[in-house]
């Protein structure tokens, strides 16, 4: 999903900066890759076509079908939908009164109201769902502060997963029933207690989880298969160095890594995350020698690197996960094995920290934002690849197949560091954008 900030800030920076000189023969890394969800790979080329500027156009004009579906009640709709009374279909006119997150533009975070709507029935081929917990993610805060290219543009709820139950379910629904405990994927809207969507984006919420592990999953674990998996092909006993291991991405691909049996070195921005992962994963796995606290800047990180992989008694990473970006992106680069990959899905050190962006400060960043030369990548036998999974909202199949994969790992419930109810939605956001959270933050509702 686009939901890196690099890619995001890309978008609107780029007319910023249109003025100031590229650096010709350069590729920008992740925010140029990021946004067309394509990858730069010298040593295999995995960008297939479904990733390509043509399937995102195609894709856009989708768009407007899937969010139609959360659409509120107007009386011409009312009219229209037909009666079909029955135990797992609903009466048409049970429009159900809704509360919602919503903000008239992006801009400010501040500017989301919790209002209440009517939500009409499912309509054929949808599900409606009681939500019961919504996962927070970087695109929320993103698409609160207008730094998201695939957020709508105009009024808009923000919000990409959820838990709840089946409340009611429309005609020629056969896979879910009314009160079936799911999960499930909406490209936003999810900050709302009742959704009506496709059942194609649900599935069964596992007995033993709370729906607030269920709304921590979907996201962060299909990204963090794709990247280790799809993307950064981690094998039996490779090095992966994992940026930001205790958040809510870190911690599904420190257990992706766990299961298969790669090495990890784990990268947090403050000491205090240090023990928690320690404590939480356990030394035989994540020791305090396999952890760095990055500080200041670039050229420490590079050392605090190599003395890792000395520890490790390896030459190099066969595969980075990175979404801070930024000064941490070349020292990783260069400190790649030959036929390491390097996988871009976000640029955290954008995160802006105030209720609306700070365009200086935005464009200062992105000036200085890491560029490589592919004929350079050539000769270093390494790849540098980026993602956006927003973008694969559409590619069903895909998405079964990942979350297949992902069955297949056997991973531990999602870990959910931080819960807020519905109702402190802001507070939520402005915890998560500090960058000081463990876990997932979710919302839960009654
Ligand atoms: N491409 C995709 O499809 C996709 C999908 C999901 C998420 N993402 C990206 O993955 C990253 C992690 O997302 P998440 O949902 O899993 O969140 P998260 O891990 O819970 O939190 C992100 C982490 O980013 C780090 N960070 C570094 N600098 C920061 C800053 N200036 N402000 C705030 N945080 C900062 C913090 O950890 P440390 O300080 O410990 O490093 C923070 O815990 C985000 O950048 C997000 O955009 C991308």
């Amino acid at each position: 999903m686009r939901f890196q900030s690099l890619s995001m800030t890309h978008v609107c920076l780029s007319s910023i900066v249109s003025v100031v000189p590229c650096r010709r023969g350069y590729i920008p890394i992740a925010s140029q890759l990021g946004r067309q969800n394509r990858n730069v790979a010298t040593r295999n080329q995995r960008g297939d076509n479904e990733l390509s500027g043509a399937w995102n156009e195609k894709i856009e004009r989708r768009v407007p079908s899937l969010n139609a579906r959360n659409r509120t009640v107007c009386p011409q709709a009312h009219q229209e939908l037909h009666m079909n009374a029955g135990l797992q279909t609903m009466d048409v006119n049970n429009s159900v009164t809704r509360q919602i997150w919503r903000s008239d533009k992006p801009g400010k975070i501040s500017d989301l109201k919790l209002v209440t709507d009517e939500l009409a029935a499912p309509a054929a081929g949808e599900v409606q769902v009681a939500v019961k917990a919504v996962g927070l993610n970087f695109a929320d805060v993103f698409t609160c502060l207008g730094l998201y290219s695939a957020s709508p543009k105009g009024v808009y709820t923000p919000g990409l997963e959820f838990a709840g139950v089946v409340a009611a379910v429309g005609e020629n629904v056969e896979s879910v029933k009314v009160g079936d405990r799911v999960l499930g994927l909406t490209r936003f809207g999810a900050y709302a207690s009742h959704l009506n969507v496709s059942p194609k984006y649900l599935r069964p919420c596992p007995s033993d989880w709370s729906y607030a592990e269920a709304a921590a999953y979907s996201v962060q674990a299909l990204t963090m298969f794709y990247a280790l998996r799809e993307l950064g092909n981690v094998q039996e006993g490779q090095t992966v160095l994992i940026h930001s291991a205790a958040g809510g991405c870190g911690t599904f691909a420190l257990g992706i890594c766990k299961q298969l049996k790669a090495k990890v070195v784990a990268t947090v921005g403050s000491e205090d995350k240090v023990k928690y992962l320690v404590d939480y994963w356990g030394a035989d796995f994540l020791s305090y020698e396999q952890i760095i606290v990055r500080k200041g800047g670039g050229k420490i990180f590079k050392d605090q690197l190599a003395a890792n992989l000395s520890t490790l008694g390896v030459d190099g990473f066969d595969c980075i996960i990175d979404a801070v970006a930024g000064d941490y992106f070349h020292p990783g680069y260069e400190s790649l094995t030959r036929g390491g990959r390097h996988v871009v899905y976000g640029a955290s050190n954008f995160t802006p920290t105030g209720d609306k962006p700070n365009w200086l400060t935005l464009a200062w960043k992105y000036i200085r934002r890491p560029v490589i030369d592919p004929m350079q990548m050539m000769s270093d036998n390494k790849s540098v690849m980026a993602f956006n999974l927003i973008w694969m909202f559409d590619k069903v199949e895909k998405m079964e197949r990942f979350f297949e994969g992902l069955q297949s790992l056997n991973l531990r419930a999602p870990l959910v560091g931080h819960t807020f109810p519905f109702s402190k939605a802001l507070d939520a956001l402005r915890t998560f954008q500090t960058g000081k959270t463990t876990g997932k933050v979710v919302l839960v509702l009654d």
